[in-house]
């Protein structure tokens, strides 16, 4: 990763302390994707820069959004219809939001997720047949004022993706590949809904070479947000 820090001393290097603070910035992708190692090393780079930073995970991230997580992921819970996932994921978000989200970006904290409302719209929306709208009508009443600046999808195949996964699979990774092509193909419609707020980057190659794409990616995208 260091290899890949743009230097601070150079001329040229992104002013990340600007690009960064006081941000809201989603990491998501499909299962396997990668996307939480490249989560690691952005908060990396923040605090090498002196920025703070608030990282959070979904569903959990409070006392209360873990015990959701823990349901929502359960393997025995196969009965779980839907709907009941998507008001699960979405009350977990709404207690994320007032206990943590808000609380540090009034403080000018980068706050950076790893995964928020663009999951739902992925899984239980384009792969679980709910409609975007009502996604979208929900989320007004969980998330209120807190949509990110930014969202990065990282985009992988399922081959690629079923690589990466451990043998152990949980509830959602266990649902097969058509469910996870529908997954794939909901970011991918949100980024081309939303070009302004969501970054869609190649996941397939390296570990390193994605992080060398999202840091050009996300300084130029940042820096037209100033
Ligand atoms: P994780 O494996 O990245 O921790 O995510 C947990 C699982 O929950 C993952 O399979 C994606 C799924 N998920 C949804 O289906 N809807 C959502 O809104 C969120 C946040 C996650």
């Amino acid at each position: 990763m260091t290899d890949h820090m743009p230097d601070k001393s150079s001329a040229d290097a992104p002013d990340w302390e600007a690009l960064l603070k006081g941000r809201f910035i989603v990491f998501d992708g499909p299962d396997g994707s990668g996307k939480t190692t490249q989560f690691r090393r952005l908060i990396n780079l923040a605090h090498s820069h002196g920025i703070k930073t608030t990282e959070v995970r979904e569903p959990g991230g409070t006392p209360i959004g873990e015990q959701i997580r823990n349901i929502l992921l359960d393997p025995t819970n196969e009965e779980m219809v839907t709907k009941c996932e998507m008001l699960l994921y979405m009350a977990s978000r709404a207690q994320l939001i007032e206990q943590k989200i808000a609380p540090a970006l009034s403080e000018g904290q980068l706050v950076i997720a790893d995964r928020f409302i663009s999951s739902t719209l992925a899984y239980q929306g384009t792969a679980g047949g709910i409609s975007v709208a009502d996604i979208l009508r929900v989320g007004q009443i969980a998330l209120g004022d807190y949509w990110p600046d930014l969202v990065v999808v990282f985009d992988v195949d399922e081959q690629t993706a079923q690589t990466r996964l451990n043998p152990l699979l949980d509830r959602m990774e266990q649902k097969g590949k058509e469910y996870h092509r529908r997954v794939r193909k909901g970011y991918l419609d949100q980024a081309e809904a939303d070009p302004n707020r969501y970054l869609v980057l190649d996941a397939r190659p390296s570990a390193d070479n994605v992080t060398a794409d999202l840091l050009s990616n996300l300084s130029q995208r940042l820096a037209a947000k100033l």
